[in-house]
């Protein structure tokens, strides 16, 4: 298979990352007989200082040209007083718009060898734990029309609208069903529906959809409990499907909870065009140029990026395993590093996934 990967680097940290990503993805395409071809394109920061604008139309074709994108971070202080119109984060959001990602894919997976680093007690994450959380990223209330300010009884008020057709619900809990029948075979849908209408509605189209995948167990579960349950016994969960807003706040929650940010990667996909893969964090500007920033959040993208836009499972499975091998070494970035192990930097630690691989 030939792979064309559209690379966004960005900022910070971005650039240090996504080096050691695409080494990784080039070392495993070569193993197994594949070919990639990659091309750069300018995105936040890095376009504003080039370009005059964090989303030049040259990149927004480049990644539609492309079969898959991975990006690094953006944002950053040197572009923290610009006009807010023309920000790095609105790079991002124009990118996932314009290639229509409507759901956004972030495993949460406490890898057993980084155990001292996780934030639960031992014997909370004992169980272990391996969360899918899929979160609807093109609809509720951020896009739901109206919004705005208004007045209400002579006072200022203001509202957004969560609003979801079925066939938006009907997509998502398709996606989630695909990847439970895949993984655990369970999964939890989340919302509100004791209170919220929209809830009601996602609850009765999550059943009807989930019924033509009759060997993935569907469950219910209102938000304000899931987020307690993700502490109290996340080993519960196997993939969670939910709407953008609860999406948003449960995926950090799960996310924090396997230790530290830069270990998680994720995936946006949309309906046939390129997907586009990212690790959570953000440009680290703190800790930018020095070589120490932690590569695996974006090596796992590519993970992510080589099963879920390529379906190539033994070639994502021989980076997860390389991932594990160079962990349980005891190699570890300082980010992951709580005083045993080998403290190693940004290219070291990429080199280490390669010669694992
Ligand atoms: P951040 O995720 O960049 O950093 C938070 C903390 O985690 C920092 O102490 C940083 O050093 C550390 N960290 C993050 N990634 C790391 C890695 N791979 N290895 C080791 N340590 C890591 O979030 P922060 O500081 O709030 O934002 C910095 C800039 O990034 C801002 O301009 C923000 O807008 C932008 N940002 C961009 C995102 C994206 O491109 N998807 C997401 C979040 C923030
Ligand atoms: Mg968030």
């Amino acid at each position: 298979m030939n792979m064309n990967i559209c690379l966004m680097p960005g900022d910070g940290i971005g650039p240090e990352i996504v080096t050691q990503a695409v080494k990784v993805l080039e070392k495993v395409a070569k193993k197994f007989g594949h070919t990639v071809q990659t091309e750069t394109a300018l995105i936040g920061g890095a376009a504003i200082d080039a370009a005059g604008n964090p989303l030049p139309e040259a990149t927004v074709a480049a990644c539609k040209a492309a079969d898959a994108v991975l990006l690094g971070a953006v944002g950053g202080p040197k572009w923290d007083t610009i006009d807010p119109a023309i920000r790095p984060e609105k790079g991002l959001l124009g990118i996932r718009k314009a290639l229509g990602l409507f759901s956004n894919l972030r495993p949460a997976v406490l890898f057993p060898e980084l155990a001292a680093a996780s934030y639960l007690r031992p014997d909370i994450i004992g169980q272990g734990l391996d969360i899918m959380v899929v979160r609807e990223l093109t609809g509720g209330a951020y896009f739901g029309e109206p919004r705005g300010e208004t007045v209400v009884n002579g006072e200022r008020a203001a509202f957004n609208t969560m609003i979801y057709s079925e066939s938006e619900i009907e997509r998502i809990v398709r996606v989630a069903c695909e990847i439970a029948r895949k993984r655990g075979k369970k999964l939890c849908s989340v919302d509100k529906a004791n209170v919220l209408d929209v809830s009601r509605l996602w609850r009765e189209v999550a059943i009807r959809t989930a019924a033509e995948y009759p060997d993935v167990a569907l469950s219910h579960m209102y938000v304000d409990n899931a987020a307690m349950q993700l502490i109290r016994d996340p080993s519960q969960f196997d993939v969670i499907v939910t709407e953008n807003l609860f999406g948003d706040i449960l995926s950090d929650e799960a996310s924090i909870i396997t230790g530290s940010i830069g270990m998680l990667p994720s995936a946006s996909m949309g309906s046939g065009g390129p997907a586009l893969f990212e690790p959570i964090h953000g440009s680290a500007p703190d800790i930018a140029g020095q070589d120490i920033a932690n590569p695996l959040a974006t090596i796992l993208s590519v993970s992510m990026m080589l099963r879920f836009a390529f379906g190539l499972e033994k070639e994502a499975a021989a980076i997860d395993a390389a991932v594990k091998t160079v962990l349980a070494k005891g190699y570890r970035t300082g980010d992951i590093y709580v005083g045993e192990g080998e403290k190693v930097g940004c290219s070291a630690m990429g080199a280490l996934v390669l010669d694992a691989i």
